[in-house]
C-alpha cells in the first residue's frame, strides 16, 4: 500500500473531448504544504476539485491513504475540507456561517471556535460575528469562508487562491494561519496561488501546471 496521503497515476480529465489534465504521477505526502501555480486554464482548480471528491477524473489511479477514490468512506471524505476560488457563503450571519461546519458535525459549542476562527482571519468577532452576508466586502467574505475551513482543525486543507481578493496585511495573517494549521493541527496544505513570493514562504514544494502537465519547481 502506498503510504503517501494521496497517490495520483496517470491521470486524466477530459471536458467535452478536450484533455485538461494529464498528469503522470503524484505524491502528496502527510503535514506537507504544497504550492500549485500555473497560467489560467492549466488545470489547477481541475486538480484540486478532483483531490476534494468533487469531480471524477476521466482515467486513472487516486488513492487517499492507501484507498481507491470509489472506495474512500465518508469519514475519510470529511477530513478533507476545500476552499474554493468563488467561496460560496450561506445568506446568513457571519456567525452562522463559520459555525455552520461545526453543527453540521454535531458540536454544539461554537461561540468560542468561531471566535479564535475569526481572529485567525484578521475579522473582530465582535465587529464581525453578527454581520449578514450581505454586509461583507469580498475579500471580508472570503476570509469569513476561510474561517469557516480554519474552524473545522481539517486533516487536509485545499485552498483554491485564498488570497487573491485580499490586503497585504490579510495575506500575512493567512499565511500564519496556514503555517499555524501545518504545526499545531498537523494539517496538509495544497495551496493554488498566482503570488509566487507569498507561496515560497510556507510551500516545501512548488508545483506548476501547464495545459494540464505537471512540472516540479521545487
Ligand atoms: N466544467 C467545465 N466544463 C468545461 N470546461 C471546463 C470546466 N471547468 C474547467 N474547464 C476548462 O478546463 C480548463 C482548466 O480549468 P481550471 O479551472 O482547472 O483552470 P485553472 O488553472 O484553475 O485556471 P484559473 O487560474 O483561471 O483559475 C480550462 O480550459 C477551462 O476552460
Ligand atoms: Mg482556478
Amino acid at each position: 500500500m502506498n503510504k503517501s496521503l494521496y497517490h495520483l497515476e496517470n491521470l486524466t480529465q477530459v471536458y467535452r473531448d478536450r484533455t485538461v489534465l494529464d498528469v503522470d504521477r503524484l505524491d502528496i505526502e502527510v503535514k506537507t504544504i504544497t504550492g500549485l501555480i500555473g497560467p489560467n486554464g492549466s488545470g489547477k482548480s481541475t486538480l484540486m476539485r478532483i483531490l476534494a471528491f468533487l469531480e471524477k477524473p476521466a482515467s486513472g489511479r487516486v488513492t487517499f491513504r492507501g484507498q481507491p477514490l470509489s472506495q474512500v468512506s465518508l469519514n475519510l471524505r470529511r477530513e478533507v475540507t476545500m476552499l474554493s476560488q468563488e467561496p460560496y457563503l450561506l445568506k446568513r450571519s457571519v456567525q452562522t456561517n463559520v459555525s455552520y461546519g461545526l453543527k453540521i458535525r454535531g458540536i454544539s459549542d461554537t461561540q468560542h471556535p468561531v471566535r479564535r476562527a475569526l481572529e485567525k482571519v484578521g475579522l473582530d468577532p465582535a465587529r464581525f460575528s453578527q454581520r449578514s452576508w450581505r454586509e461583507l466586502s469580498g475579500g471580508e467574505a472570503q476570509r469569513v469562508a476561510l474561517a469557516a475551513r480554519l474552524v473545522l482543525k481539517p486533516k487536509v486543507l485545499l485552498l483554491d487562491e485564498p488570497t487573491a481578493n485580499v490586503d497585504r496585511e490579510s495575506s500575512e495573517l493567512i499565511l500564519r494561519a496556514v503555517l499555524d494549521a501545518r504545526n499545531q493541527w498537523g494539517t496538509t496544505l495544497i495551496i493554488i496561488s498566482h503570488q509566487l513570493t507569498w507561496l515560497r514562504q510556507i510551500a516545501d514544494h512548488i508545483l506548476a501546471l501547464d495545459y494540464g502537465r505537471l512540472t516540479c519547481v521545487r
